[in-house]
């Protein structure tokens, strides 16, 4: 099995569990998108020999379920779809039995879930790492992907970001939340913008202030152009999240001219790039001519969601 020596800084996160952006430092976020820039390129090959990840999902995914497949597949390891309509945890079996139980037959679980209090259940009964694929409250792999994408558009090396500014416009929900912690740690500006109410969580914002001091500034504002003006990246994610489906028409109406399209894009820097999560809808958070626009970066972002989780869970699972 090949070592993480180059990347010392990953030894710390070896065994532990990733529920947060901010589980990782400064130097070991940077050191993960160096892995995954290096994975990508094919300069670093490792092999987990064998090892299996459960995928604990109650919502749906198409990139998050398809890229920890691939990529445990890519480290000699195996997946385990253990949806909770097909296992015992749909009908109600506890989170303290269920992550004992399956702690002795699997290495890793990747859940996606609602609550992030039950994302930290597992984690506290699991004897093996527990990584956050998705909560109301953060998508960490996602901002692992999404810097990784910006690493490539400014250089190629974690440095190379520091300074940038990226601009979120829509709601301050989980992708939010991550790409503001995360940004902290590498030194990026983040601005949040989108209407009244839709806020991202003050305590988010205030823990990603406290990582960024000194480093970098995170920023709130409630006018679109104001958000995305000389920005160097421009990011948006649906208005209404999974869960929040019976809001969907009241959302569209509150959101009403924060979609990101061509006229919001000549606002930011010219060289901007556009990113989205995905799955994305046309004509409300952004606009068809943004997504498929020169600028846009979003395939290639999708793609990185595989690179960014084999780092991830090359660190998670190193040898010893
Ligand atoms: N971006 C993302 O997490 O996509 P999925 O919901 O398809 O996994
Ligand atoms: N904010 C979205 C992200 C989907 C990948 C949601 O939670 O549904």
């Amino acid at each position: 099995m090949a070592t993480l020596s180059a990347y010392p800084a990953l030894a710390e996160l070896k065994g532990k569990d990733f529920l947060s952006s901010a589980d990782a430092g400064a130097e070991q976020t940077a050191q993960l998108l160096r892995l995954a820039a290096d994975l990508k390129a094919g300069r670093r090959s490792i092999d987990l020999g064998g090892r299996m990840l459960g995928l604990i999902f109650s919502k749906a995914s198409t990139r998050t379920r398809v890229s920890f497949t691939v990529a445990m597949a890519r480290l000699g390891g195996q997946t385990l779809d253990l949806n909770p309509s097909v296992t015992q945890v749909g009908r109600g079996e506890p989170v303290a039995d269920t992550a004992r139980v399956l702690s002795r037959y699997v290495n890793a679980l990747a859940i996606r879930t609602f609550a992030q209090e039950e994302l930290r259940d597992y984690a506290h009964w699991a004897s093996i790492p527990v990584i956050n694929a998705l909560t109301d409250l953060e998508h960490p792999c996602q901002a692992l992907a999404d810097y990784l994408t910006l690493q490539e558009a400014f250089g190629g090396s974690p440095d190379d970001m520091a300074g940038a500014t990226l601009a979120y416009v829509g709601d301050g929900n989980n992708v939010a939340h991550s790409l503001m912690l995360c940004g902290a740690l590498l030194g990026v500006n983040v601005r949040i913008g989108g209407p009244v109410g839709y806020e991202p969580s003050a305590e988010v914002l205030a823990q990603s202030r406290h990582l960024a001091a000194g480093r970098c500034e995170i920023s709130v504002v409630q006018d679109p152009v104001a958000a995305v003006r000389g920005a160097h990246a421009l990011y948006t994610d649906v208005w209404a999240s999974m869960g929040q489906e019976e809001e969907k028409a009241k959302r569209e109406r509150d959101f009403s001219g924060w979609c990101l399209d061509e006229e919001l894009i000549a606002e930011a820097d010219p060289r901007a790039i556009v990113l989205h999560c995905l799955p994305a809808y046309r004509g409300l958070e952004i606009s068809a001519g943004a997504m498929e626009g020169s600028s846009s970066r979003i395939f290639d972002q999708a793609e990185n969601r595989l690179h960014a989780q084999q780092a991830l869970l090359a660190t998670l699972l190193a040898a010893d």
